[in-house]
């Protein structure tokens, strides 16, 4: 039940964190007894880092600890984020305390110049962290660290490797892209040091219930905690979405309930999916854009469009199928995903990536219907190339009976050629099965032929 599981303390509830809050604990009395502690938080975009973290220090600011925390942000300035942490006015070197001569010999021959003012300045940030330390125990609690910029990344490290009995507990959160290109000495700092790294898994069925009875002070049914664990992938980010939608418009976590999260669920998480994939970084949004552009996971495809490395795709295909919105039986993605993800996009890119998958599958050799889905989805007036492709897709699609498609490439293929009367007669042919009504429409204009169609963006 919720108390059980809930970390409750000044406002911040965290359900089913109860294990790694007492790893953080443990770790915070290691560095209390002089035996410094790094830890990584590490988990995808919502699963509760910083969730996390707020629980871990909300309420331990006291006379006994030194609660230093900071936010990197991208693109921030160099030592941005160490500034933010320590205070530091750029570059004090006038803070000669003795805590940390320890570790010069060793930093100074790994440095790039031993006597360089960056040197000097790694320096004096790191007596600074050991003065704050020296005081009382001190927590550095760097959260988002995957944008972390690379001075502030330098020092970490210059840091991790002086830490001997310094009574300092450092707490980095950050998503998996800090392991990419973000971060590539991360293994380095952790190596450095004694370190612990907590790997954020989504919460159980049995949490995304407690969240359910804490967010909306109703029981849920079980069928509803069932499908709202399921559509969210455990993500507490995602459950927190749908909760909040729910209680917009009036809707419990009952059998009704179950039934709107089947309709208007995948639509709500797709969003937030859509945003964190995108924003995540360039990389992870190059691949899921491809993904969504396709519409399937092909790797090959993907990689070919995108440029994306075989690990990213998998890693951003593994989140889709996690949150249900990718069908690895099948090898599709859910439609709410791509329109999440190209709707963030603007035209001409949309466009661009369009006419890049449509030459890529017709040069694959795959099925002309896939060609002409991408052609069709295009604003953008398309090569001469691809109204061949249109007329061989509704050939194909009217010999298999699919008029409605037949008729969905003739109709991009006559707003380019609005006279064609061939097209327009297979069009009529195409839409007297499928929509007779339109079909006379296209007949009558057959017989007075008008302006082009304006095309719809
Ligand atoms: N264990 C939890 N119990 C209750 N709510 C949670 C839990 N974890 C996260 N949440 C809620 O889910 C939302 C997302 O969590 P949070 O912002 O901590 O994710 P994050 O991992 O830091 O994401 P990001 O990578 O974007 O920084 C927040 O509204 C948070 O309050
Ligand atoms: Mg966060």
């Amino acid at each position: 039940m919720v108390d059980a599981r809930a970390a409750k303390d000044g406002g911040t509830v965290v359900v089913g964190r109860d294990a790694e809050l007492s790893t953080l604990a443990g770790l915070l009395t290691e560095a209390r007894d002089g035996n410094p502690r790094i830890v990584l938080l590490h988990g995808p975009a919502g699963v509760g880092k910083t969730a996390l973290l707020d629980a871990f220090l909300t309420g331990r600011t006291g006379d006994d600890l030194t609660v230093r925390r900071a936010v990197a942000r991208p693109a921030g300035p160099p030592y941005g984020l160490v500034s933010a942490l320590l205070g530091d006015d750029g570059g004090d070197e006038s803070d000669h305390s003795d805590h940390s001569d320890r570790g010069d010999r060793s930093d100074r021959s790994e440095s790039d110049d031993g006597g360089s003012a960056t040197y000097r300045r790694l320096l004096a940030l790191s007596r600074r962290a050991a003065g704050l330390a020296a005081d009382r125990p001190l927590i550095l609690a760097i959260d988002d660290a995957q944008h972390c910029d690379a001075a502030s990344r330098r020092w970490l490290e210059f840091l991790g490797r002086r830490l001997v009995h310094d009574r300092i507990l450092v707490v980095l959160a950050a998503r998996p892209a800090i392991e990419r290109a973000a971060w590539p000495d991360l293994a380095e700092l952790l190596l450095a040091a004694p370190h612990r790294r907590i790997d954020l898994g989504v919460l159980a069925e049995a949490d995304v219930a407690d969240l359910i009875r804490l967010t909306l002070g109703r029981e849920p049914v079980p069928a509803f905690g069932a499908a709202c664990s399921r559509l969210c992938g455990g993500n507490p980010l995602l459950v927190t979405h749908l909760l909040a939608a729910m209680e917009q418009q009036g809707v419990g976590p009952d059998a009704a309930g179950c039934e709107w999260a089947a309709t208007a669920g995948p639509e709500i998480v797709a969003a937030p999916v859509a945003e964190f994939l995108t924003a995540e970084s360039p990389e992870v949004r190059a691949a899921a854009t491809g993904i969504a552009v396709l519409g399937v996971g092909d790797r090959q495809l993907i990689r070919a469009l995108t440029g994306a490395s075989d690990r990213l795709i998998e890693d951003v295909l593994n989140t889709l199928r996690d949150l249900t919105l990718y069908d690895p039986a099948e090898g599709t993605v859910h439609e709410v995903v791509r329109r999440a993800v190209l709707g963030g996009l603007g035209a001409r890119e949309r466009d661009e990536l369009r006419a890049g998958a449509a030459r890529l599958l017709n040069d694959a050799g795959r099925p002309a219907a896939d060609v002409a889905d991408q052609i069709v989805a295009m604003s953008a007036t398309p090569e001469a190339w691809m109204l061949g492709v249109l007329w061989d897709a509704a050939r194909r699609a009217e010999r298999r009976g699919d008029s409605v498609g037949a008729a969905c490439y003739l109709e991009r293929v006559l707003r380019e050629t609005p006279a064609d009367i061939t097209g327009r007669l297979a069009l009529a042919r195409a839409l007297s099965t499928a929509d007779p009504s339109t079909a006379m429409e296209h007949l009558a204009r057959r017989s007075t032929p008008g302006p082009p169609t304006p095309v719809p963006v």
